[in-house]
């Protein structure tokens, strides 16, 4: 029997190592992906040790051109088969847009956007030519709004949650489903990589774990979106409710 096999982008730490334990817990075998080689390095021996899975480690820069590509032909050298894609990778930039530096704003759209497309794109055909599989992308509250503050980062994950709705019209009834996270704040590597600095709005994160795990249970039940917790539903209704000006004033507080 073939093994099941989940791939997990960013899952060096925060919620990409919730979602390797979610998945291990399970009995898939994972391919996991970020930059921190030795971190994965530890990640396999821990999560091999304690779910008696395989794990394959590949370390790669996701906002490189054609980074994704690499990733995809990795797997298919190895053999491994693919049926759940969490595109989990991501990072944020704050100060203002005409402030921060350029490449990084590019690396961002590169990792947020274009190597989650490449990725989908990949193992999606894959999956739907054999009626099976599952595909959580990393959206976020920031996509319910704009942040003159985070220009670019909310907008990378409006294009994500977009992009995942129409993916999940565009896989119905194939035996394949998409589905949208948009977490609120979550206690991970995120506010750092963003700011170096405390930011507010991180002040009542949410935990990691419990996040992960409302993405990977709602992933499982084939559900196009989940917003966990209390802020990302009210943020999902405002932005249907509201004008813009008045949900983005209510995000810039
Ligand atoms: N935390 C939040 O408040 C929050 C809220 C909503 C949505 N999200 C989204 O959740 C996802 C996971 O973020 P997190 O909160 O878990 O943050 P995190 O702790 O900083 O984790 C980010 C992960 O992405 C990997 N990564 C970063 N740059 C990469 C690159 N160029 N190529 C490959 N991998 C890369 C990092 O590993 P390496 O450094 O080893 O590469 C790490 O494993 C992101 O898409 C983020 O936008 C986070």
């Amino acid at each position: 029997m073939e093994n099941r096999t989940a791939l997990i982008t960013g899952a060096s730490g925060g919620l990409g190592l919730g979602f390797a334990h979610l998945c291990a817990q399970d009995g898939y075998d994972l391919v996991l992906a970020a930059r921190n080689e030795n971190k994965l390095n530890q990640i396999k021996k821990e999560l091999e040790e304690k779910y008696h899975i395989s794990v394959s480690v590949f370390a790669v820069d996701l906002s490189k051109k054609d980074a994704a590509l690499d990733l995809y032909r990795f797997t298919k050298e190895h053999d491994l088969s693919i049926e759940i894609l969490i595109n989990n990778a991501g990072f944020g930039l704050a100060g203002s847009f005409m402030d921060t530096d350029w490449q990084r704003q590019y690396e961002m759209v590169q990792l947020n956007i274009v190597a989650l497309m490449q990725l989908s794109h990949c193992y999606l055909k894959d999956m739907t030519v054999k009626g099976k599989g599952k595909n959580l992308n990393l959206s976020s509250v920031a996509a319910y709004c704009a942040d003159p503050d985070m220009s670019v980062y909310y907008a990378s994950k409006a294009f994500v949650k977009s992009f995942s709705d129409a993916l999940s019209a565009e896989t119905e009834e194939t035996g394949v489903t998409v589905t949208a996270l948009c977490p609120s704040p979550t206690a991970t590597g995120f506010e750092k990589a963003a700011a170096g600095k405390q930011i507010t709005m991180f002040r009542h994160a949410a935990d990691p774990a419990s996040v992960a795990k409302a993405g990977y249970r709602v992933m499982m039940a084939g559900k196009p979106l989940c917003n966990p917790g209390v802020l990302p539903k009210l943020m999902n209704l405002g932005a249907r409710i509201s004008p813009d000006f008045i949900t983005n004033r209510i995000a810039k507080k």
